[in-house]
């Protein structure tokens, strides 16, 4: 199980610091459930500062493909791992949406990110008039194979996908529990044909979309859903955590 706030343009420096350690404090100290915080990049530092020592990961929301050179206002692989970079979230919604990320882009990045042992976070997923439409899964399919254009991995762990239907994100309204994981299932068999069953069966797939202590123990007790990307409930230390406590039950389920 992962779950991964996404806390996307929100905290100056000093609430996310505050924020961080608020998540420290309260799940700081266990291991079963992995747990990842991904601040706005110029709170990076000082939040891995804030996690050094507790069990926390730190993840960036978006970076460049390139290694480095005239690119004003992006940043590079190598800056997100000396700064204490494990996750790196790649091809979200909103990068799709609002700064015209294609299929290729993400794949471009994804490579780069896994060159530089950051673990991608690759989130795919259909808009409703997609859904409506019937058309999710091939677009879910394009998604994924574009952003996994040419990449490898030796171990299931250097990646990440997650899930999360456009019109599920900052709604308010949730995938239900067989929908999620009948888009899981799907995604776990795409990424056996791509890296062969093995390795698919170590992938997290997260899911991400309103998810809140509220729904969560339903998503996460999905035989495919093996965490959450969590925007609007991560911004506060204790519905945050709620949903990691709902991780460790049906974990333990
Ligand atoms: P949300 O965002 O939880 O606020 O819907 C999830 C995401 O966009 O990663």
């Amino acid at each position: 199980m992962l779950i991964a706030g996404n806390w996307k343009m929100n905290t100056n420096v000093a609430a996310a610091t505050k924020l961080a350690a608020d998540v420290v404090n309260r799940v700081g100290d266990q291991e079963r459930v992995g747990v990842g915080v991904c601040p706005p990049s110029v709170s990076l530092l000082a939040v891995g500062s804030v996690l050094r020592g507790s069990s926390v990961r730190l993840g960036a929301q978006n970076m460049h493909h390139a290694d480095h050179g005239a690119f004003t206002g992006e940043v590079a692989a190598s800056m997100l791992r000396s700064v204490g970079c494990t996750y790196v979230i790649l091809g979200h919604s909103e990068r799709r949406q609002y700064f015209f990320e294609t299929d290729e882009a993400v794949g471009a990045k994804v490579r780069q990110a896994l060159s530089h042992n950051l673990v991608p976070i690759v989130c795919v997923g259909e808009r409703l008039e997609e859904r409506r439409g019937g058309s999710e899964r091939s677009i879910v399919r394009g998604q994924l194979y574009g952003a996994l254009e040419g990449a490898t991995i030796s171990v299931p762990d250097r990646l990440v996908v997650a899930y999360e239907p456009v019109w599920a994100i900052g709604t308010g309204e949730t995938a239900t529990p067989d929908q999620a994981q009948d888009m899981h299932a799907f995604i776990r068999e795409l990424l056996a044909s791509r890296f062969g069953p093995a390795t698919a069966a170590g992938i997290q797939i997260l899911y991400g979309g309103s998810m809140k202590a509220a729904n969560a123990r339903a998503l996460l007790g999905q035989n495919d859903v093996d965490g959450g990307l969590i925007g609007g409930a991560s911004l506060s230390g204790e519905s945050f955590a709620a949903i990691v406590a709902a991780a460790n039950d049906s974990q333990g389920a």
